[in-house]
C-alpha cells in the first residue's frame, strides 16, 4: 500500500451521463477558481454542505453533508459503493478543466503529512483518465487505460493534468480527510484492483519540493 501510485477500482459510475447533465447545467459563477491547481472546483460534499470557498476546504471535523450541487447519481454511487468502506468519510468536490487547459504540477498534501498515506479517490465523468501524470525521477507515468471506475492515486506525488479530450473534462475528487484508511473493505478492493502502478518513494523527482503549496498563499486563498 506504501508503493500505490495508481491503482482503478472495481466500482464503476454507470449513470456518469445523467450526472454530466446536471454539472453542466450549474453556472460559472458557481464554481471557484484554485489558483494552486488552476482549474476550476465545485463542492460536492463540505461541512455543513457550505458551498462557499470557505466551507470546501480541508476539515476534519465531522458533519460533512452533499452541497446543493451534487446530483442524486453521485450522492447514490458514494453513499452505496464507497461510503461502507472508506473511513472517515472525505470532503468531495468536481473539477473542470476545458479543452486543451491543464492542471498545474502540484501535491495534494501539506510538508506536515507528506510522507504519510495520501490515497485520494478518482472519478473522471467525462475526459480521458490518461491525461493525468505523475512525475517521477525516471520521467512521466500514467494510467493505461480509459474507463468511468473510481481509482486511487497517491496524492502526495506531484502530478499535473493536461485535457486532451475534444472537450471539458469533468472529474469527481474525495479526500481529505479521508487518506485510504485500510479498512477490510478497501483492503480487499485494492486486492481486486487492476491497471495498479507501484513505485517507490526513491522515485520521487528530485526537486518534488518546488511543486508544495506556499502555506501564506493558501491561508490567503480562503480569506478571499
Ligand atoms: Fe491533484
Amino acid at each position: 500500500m506504501n508503493t500505490l501510485l495508481y491503482s482503478r477500482l472495481p466500482i464503476e459510475f454507470v449513470q456518469y451521463k445523467q450526472s454530466l447533465q446536471h454539472y453542466k447545467s450549474i453556472s460559472d459563477d458557481k464554481w471557484y477558481w484554485d489558483s494552486y491547481r488552476t482549474v476550476h472546483m465545485l463542492p460536492l460534499y463540505t461541512p455543513g454542505g457550505a458551498v462557499s470557498k470557505q466551507g470546501s476546504r480541508n476539515s476534519k471535523g465531522s458533519g460533512l453533508d452533499w452541497t446543493e450541487y451534487a446530483d442524486v447519481h453521485t450522492q447514490e454511487y458514494f453513499e452505496n459503493n464507497i461510503f461502507p468502506w472508506s473511513t472517515p468519510k472525505g470532503r468531495i468536490i468536481l473539477l473542470k478543466t476545458p479543452p486543451g487547459g491543464s492542471l498545474a504540477t502540484h501535491i495534494d498534501c501539506n510538508r506536515q503529512t507528506f510522507g504519510t498515506r495520501q490515497h485520494k479517490l478518482r472519478v473522471v465523468l467525462q475526459g480521458t483518465v490518461d491525461s493525468l501524470i505523475f512525475v517521477t525521477k525516471d520521467g512521466e507515468c500514467k494510467p493505461k487505460s480509459d474507463h468511468r471506475c473510481a481509482f486511487i492515486i497517491d496524492g502526495s506525488w506531484p502530478h499535473y493534468m493536461t485535457n486532451t479530450f475534444e472537450d471539458w473534462k469533468y472529474t469527481i475528487c474525495l479526500g481529505a480527510p479521508w487518506d485510504g484508511e485500510p479498512t477490510d473493505g478497501y483492503t480487499k478492493l485494492l486486492n481486486t484492483s487492476e491497471d495498479l502502478i507501484e513505485l517507490d518513494r526513491s522515485n520521487l523527482p528530485d526537486n518534488y519540493e518546488q511543486y508544495f503549496e506556499d502555506p501564506l498563499e493558501r491561508e490567503a486563498k480562503f480569506k478571499t
